[in-house]
C-alpha cells in the first residue's frame, strides 16, 4: 500500500510538471503569435506612445493585457495601467528576452496588478510588446488534467489494492493457522495436525510440520513405551533382589544358628549333634542348589551358554530322562509311564543336555508335586508333517498330582514364583526351576505352556523344530528386556 501511494505521488509529480510544460509551452507560442499579430495591427508611432484606445481595444480582443516598452525599459503603453505610474520594465525576465531580440516568456506576480500571470513579450520597434493572461487558466487546466490522471490511476490501482488485500488475508489466515499449529507443537501436543491442501510453498510447509508432528509423536509414543517398560523391569529387578537376600538369607541364618548353638556345646551333645549337622549340610545343598541355578538362568538369558545343536531321536531322549528319574519315583511309589512318539524315528533339533535338563526339571515337579502311588506319564508327539521345515515335536510331562490353580498359572514360569511356597520350601525347592525351562526352551527355538486342574494334575508341554531354523531369534522383544536379563 505504501509502494502505491508513493507511485501515486510520482505519477502526480511527472504528470503535473509535464502538463505545466506543455501548457505553457502552448500558451507562449500563442501569445506570442497573438503579440505578432497585435503589432502589425498597431499604428506605426516611431517610439512614441500609442492612444490608449487602440491598446485596450486589442487586449479586449484577445483577451490578454498587452503593454509595450521601449529599449530603455520604460513603459509607453499597457492596455490595463497607467504607463506613468508603472516601473522600468527592463528587468522583467521576459522583457530583457525580447529587447535581445527573443521571445521571452516568465510566470510569476504582477507587481502591478498584485496576481500571478504568464507573460511573453516579443521584439517591436527596438523594444518589446508584451501580452499576459493570468495564470489561473493554465493552473485550472492544469489541475483538471491532474485530477484525471489522479483518479484514472487510482482506479487503476484499485484492483491491484484489492487482489493484494485479499492475498495478504489469505496468506495470513494461512500462516496464522500454521502459528497456532506450531505452538500446540511447543506446547507438546504432538496429535495436532494442520488441515488444508499441499499446493504451493505454504502447502508443503503445511506437509512438512504434519510431518514432524507424527514423527514426533511417534517418538513419543516410543519412549513412553520404553518408560513404561523401564519401570516395569524396575519392578522385577527389584523383586529379583529381595527374592535373592530371601533366598539365600534363610538357610544362611540357619546355618549360622545350628553353627553356634554346636559351638555353644551341642557338638557333646550325642543325641542332637548329629542331626543338627545334618541340618547344616541340608541348608548348604539349598545353598549349592540355589546358586547353581542362579548361575545357570543368568549363563542362559545372557546367552553365554554354549550349546551343540544336532539331531536327535526324540524317543532316544525320552528313555534317558526317564531312567535317571526312575530311583527317585520308585521310592515314592510312583508309576512312571514312557508313551513313545509316533512316527518310531523322529527327531528333534536341539541341544541335547539342554533338553535333558528341561525335562529332569519337569519331571522333578511332577515327581514332587504328586502324592505317593501317583502317575506320571512323559511322552512326545509330532506336530505338522516331517517334511514341512516348522514343524515341531512337543514333550509332555503329566502327573495325577495336586495341580496348579488358574489363577497361578499365567506367573509360574517366572523366577522364584511358587504356588505354595512354604511346601516347595520343604520339598527343597528354589523356585527357578520352571524359570530355566522356559529360558532353555527359548534358547532352543522352543515353547512352554501349561495345562493344569487343582487335584486332579497337571501338564506341562515343550515344543522343540524338528528342523535346524538357524540362530535363535532373541529371546526378547527389545532391547529392554535384555536388560532384566542382565539383572
Ligand atoms: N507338576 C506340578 N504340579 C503342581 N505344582 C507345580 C508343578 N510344577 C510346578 N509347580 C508349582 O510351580 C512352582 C514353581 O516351580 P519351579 O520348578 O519353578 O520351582 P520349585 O519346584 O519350587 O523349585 P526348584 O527350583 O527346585 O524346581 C512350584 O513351587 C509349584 O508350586
Ligand atoms: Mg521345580
Amino acid at each position: 500500500m505504501a509502494v502505491l501511494a508513493l507511485a501515486l505521488v510520482a505519477v502526480d509529480y511527472l504528470v503535473t510538471q509535464r502538463v505545466q510544460e506543455t501548457f505553457s509551452g502552448q500558451l507562449r507560442q500563442e501569445l506570442a503569435e497573438k503579440a505578432r499579430t497585435i503589432a502589425l495591427m498597431l499604428p506605426q508611432q516611431n517610439g512614441e506612445a500609442p492612444r490608449e484606445s487602440g491598446l485596450t481595444q486589442l487586449a479586449n480582443a484577445t483577451g490578454a493585457r498587452v503593454t509595450w516598452v521601449d529599449a530603455a525599459g520604460r513603459v509607453l503603453g499597457d492596455s490595463d495601467s497607467d504607463p506613468a505610474g508603472m516601473d522600468n520594465h527592463k528587468a522583467r525576465p521576459e522583457i530583457a528576452a525580447a529587447l535581445q531580440g527573443q521571445v521571452g516568456s516568465s510566470l510569476r506576480m504582477s507587481p502591478t496588478l498584485g496576481v500571478r500571470l504568464f507573460y511573453v513579450a516579443i521584439p517591436y520597434q527596438g523594444g518589446a510588446l508584451r501580452l499576459a493572461v493570468p495564470a489561473a487558466s493554465v493552473d485550472a487546466q492544469v489541475h483538471a488534467i491532474r485530477n484525471d490522471v489522479l483518479l484514472s490511476t487510482a482506479l487503476a490501482f484499485l484492483p491491484i489494492v484489492i487482489l493484494a488485500a485479499v492475498f495478504a488475508r489469505h496468506i495470513s489466515g494461512r500462516l496464522g493457522t500454521i502459528i497456532d499449529f506450531t505452538r500446540q507443537l511447543a506446547e507438546g501436543n504432538f496429535r495436532a495436525r494442520l488441515p488444508g491442501s499441499s499446493r504451493g510453498v505454504l502447502g508443503s510447509l503445511s506437509t512438512k510440520l504434519n510431518e514432524t508432528s507424527e514423527k514426533l509423536e511417534f517418538m513419543l509414543d516410543r519412549l513412553e513405551t520404553e518408560h513404561v517398560e523401564l519401570e516395569k523391569l524396575e519392578n522385577i529387578r527389584k523383586d529379583f533382589v529381595i527374592n535373592v537376600s530371601h533366598e539365600l538369607r534363610t538357610p544362611l541364618a540357619s546355618i549360622q544358628g545350628y553353627t553356634e548353638t554346636l559351638l555353644d556345646g551341642a557338638i557333646h551333645d550325642p543325641v542332637n549333634n548329629l542331626k543338627f549337622l545334618n541340618i547344616i549340610r541340608q541348608n548348604t545343598e539349598r545353598l549349592a542348589r540355589l546358586t547353581a541355578d542362579l548361575l545357570t538362568l543368568s549363563r542362559v538369558e545372557l546367552n553365554q551358554q554354549e550349546f551343540k545343536f544336532a539331531s536327535y531321536y526324540v524317543n532316544r531322549i525320552l528313555n534317558d530322562n526317564l531312567d535317571g528319574m526312575r530311583p527317585i519315583a520308585e521310592r515314592r511309589g510312583i508309576q512312571l509311564v514312557l508313551q513313545p512318539v509316533e512316527p518310531e524315528g523322529a527327531e528333534v533339533f536341539c541341544d541335547a543336555e539342554a533338553v535333558h535338563q528341561i525335562l529332569t526339571n519337569l519331571l522333578d515337579n511332577a515327581i514332587k508335586y504328586t502324592p505317593d502311588g501317583g502317575t506320571v506319564t512323559v511322552g512326545a508327539r509330532q506336530l505338522g508333517a516331517l517334511s514341512d521345515p516348522s514343524s515341531r515335536v512337543e514333550f509332555f510331562v503329566r502327573d495325577t498330582g495336586s495341580g496348579i490353580p488358574a489363577d497361578d498359572l499365567p506367573r509360574l514360569f517366572e523366577r522364584f514364583y511358587r504356588v505354595d511356597k512354604a511346601r516347595s520350601r520343604a520339598l527343597g525347592g528354589t523356585g527357578l526351576g520352571l524359570a530355566i525351562v522356559k529360558h532353555l526352551a527359548r534358547s532352543q527355538n522352543g515353547e512352554v505352556r501349561v495345562e493344569s486342574q487343582v487335584d486332579k494334575g497337571s501338564t506341562f508341554f515343550v515344543s522343540l523344530p524338528v528342523h535346524d531354523l538357524g540362530p535363535v531369534a532373541e529371546a526378547s522383544d527389545s532391547k529392554l528386556v535384555q536388560r532384566e536379563l542382565i539383572i
